[in-house]
């Protein structure tokens, strides 16, 4: 050994924490979050412990899909702010000793962009080709048998040219064609915009599906295919071969991460594939810096579907440190809601949080997980999701505004109309009183945030999983710490004893193996033999 180091890059083993911008904090009183709110509330972030934010899109959009339609990636809407507030959100990120990843959509933009405004005014133009083009099918209809992931074709026609376009989101959000150079550049460009002014990476929206089939053949399809069932039942109709997974987005990656890496930036993919394997795919190379692991979001609370989930991309990534485990997002309802409502529910997210956070990986909490929330309610009459005219799939519930203080709007808003409503929330669910109360969401989310940083051996060393004769137990072994979860209805023996790390029911000082363990809970203990 010369004593060199190897430095290794600042985001392993560093926390995640997602702001969602228009329920954040809404800083004018219009009732809609913003970049000034989301610079107000930067306390709060840092006294939780996270190290990095993930921004959801704040572009100039239409908001058909609530930002993830762009219609300008180098501005900011002004329901949002201007760029301006970015600098001085960038500023204050900084003082926070925080960093801040931006969104970035490339796998479609709005149909209200230049780009795709250009490329229906002159199909002969250069913009054409930005976008992906068919004529009819033989029998007039669709090019070929691709649905979207927010349900039925994903081919809408463009009447004056005759020829159909490829969207596999909403008819508002057309496909970029990324076998075009010039797509590759604009891209460049932007990616570089936003680092000169001084964001520390990307989350890569929609990452798997950036490049097509060449030849947009038809997927093998499974099973027959509904057009009125949910859109997760029309999207598993079909093998999705040739729509996404494609292996030609690995090269725009290692662009991306050359470009990154001259900043000190990462690039995080928003890696939607449910297959470890498949995700190993994705972050073999130099391309993606991290993978969002997704499963975790749509298990049940099963022993056994719980340590598949997390063992699977565990063994399957080459460097797990690369895989950021999420249970969470604006895209899914809130785990609390999901894992059976109420207090259960709560206990149950928490003791499914701390397995995480004591994996390899850059864990991410989404905005108001820390809080204990379960999913706000929305009158059917004031729904903004385009997704999901059913209330079980509309994404509403885990989008409300977050409660800070008991008050008006529970201080989210000086307005007393938001965008979403409150959801009906409480004064108890509010970060202010749940600063004040040592045994709250807050408090313990904070604990295991402050737990994650000061025990090196969660972040780096092998994960072995332990074997234990009560079927509800998942346990695993990072160097002296063990971590057991009972995930069972009943009371159950640790089975291992030692030293209290951390325990998401308020266990201290040290156990012996038979202990008896909380049903729906975690502990993390330093074994003493
Ligand atoms: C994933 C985003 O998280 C989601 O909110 C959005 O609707 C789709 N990508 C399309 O951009």
């Amino acid at each position: 050994m010369n004593g060199a180091e190897i430095s290794q890059p600042w985001w392993k083993g560093a926390i995640g924490y997602e702001v969602y911008v228009r329920s954040f904090s809404d800083a004018n009183g219009d009732g809609v979050g913003d970049l000034k709110g989301v610079a107000d509330r930067l306390d709060h972030i840092a006294d939780l412990g996270a190290d990095v934010i993930w921004l959801t899109p704040f572009y100039p959009s239409p908001m058909v899909d609530m930002g993830y339609d762009v219609s300008d990636y180098c501005g900011v809407d002004p329901l949002f702010g201007s760029l301006e507030d970015f600098d001085e959100l960038i500023e204050a990120v900084r003082s926070h000793s925080l960093r801040l990843v931006i969104d970035l959509v490339p796998n479609h933009c709005s149909n209200r962009h230049m780009w795709f405004q250009a490329a229906i005014a002159d199909p002969q133009g250069p913009y054409r080709d930005y976008f992906i083009w068919r004529d009819p099918g033989p029998d007039g209809g669709p090019p070929n048998n691709w649905v979207g992931y927010f349900g039925g074709s994903a081919w809408s026609l463009d009447p004056a040219s005759g020829q159909y376009y490829l969207h596999l989101f909403l008819p508002e959000q057309p496909d970029l064609n990324w076998r075009n150079p010039a797509v590759v550049d604009e891209f460049d460009e932007i990616i570089r915009f936003w680092l000169d002014r001084g964001v520390d990476g990307f989350r890569v929206d929609v990452a798997q599906a950036l490049v097509k089939d060449l030849e947009l053949r038809d997927n093998p399809q499974v099973a027959p295919w509904v057009p009125d069932a949910t859109r997760w039942e029309q999207w598993e109709a079909f093998e999705h071969r040739y729509d996404v997974n494609q292996i030609e987005s690995l090269d725009l990656f290692a662009r991306w991460r050359q470009i990154a890496a001259e900043y000190d930036a990462v690039i995080i993919g928003e890696t939607y594939v449910l297959e470890p394997e498949t995700l190993a795919q994705m972050l073999r190379g130099d391309g993606l810096d991290l993978g969002f692991w997704f499963k975790p979001m749509s298990i049940d609370i099963a022993a056994e579907e719980i340590r598949e989930a997390l063992r699977g991309p565990i063994e399957a990534v080459a460097d797990p440190s690369m895989i950021s485990f999420v249970i969470s997002s604006h895209d899914e309802p809130r785990p609390p809601t999901r894992f059976g409502g109420g207090d259960l529910g709560r206990r149950r997210a928490l003791m499914l949080s701390t397995l995480l956070f004591c994996l390899p990986g850059v864990p991410f909490l989404y905005q108001g997980e820390e809080l204990g929330l379960v999913d706000g309610i929305v009158a059917e009459d004031r729904r903004a999701d385009p997704v999901g005219a059913d209330v079980s799939l509309s994404r509403d519930g885990c989008r409300t505004p977050i409660p800070w203080e008991p008050g008006v709007s529970f201080g989210f808003s000086a307005s007393e109309v938001t965008w979403l409503p409150d959801g009906g929330r409480t004064d108890a669910d509010t970060a202010k009183v749940q600063r004040s109360d040592d045994r709250s969401w807050l408090a313990r989310y904070r604990a295991l945030v402050a737990l994650r940083r000061r025990e090196p051996e969660l972040v780096d060393g092998p994960v072995v999983w332990l074997d234990h004769d009560n079927p509800a137990l998942v346990a695993f072994r990072r160097g002296t710490v063990v971590v057991v979860a009972n995930t069972g209805d009943d009371r159950g023996a640790v089975g291992w004893s030692g030293d209290v790390l951390y325990s998401t029911v308020g266990l201290g000082g040290s156990v012996s193996s038979s202990t008896e363990l909380e049903p729906a809970s975690t502990i993390v203990i330093r074994i003493s033999n």
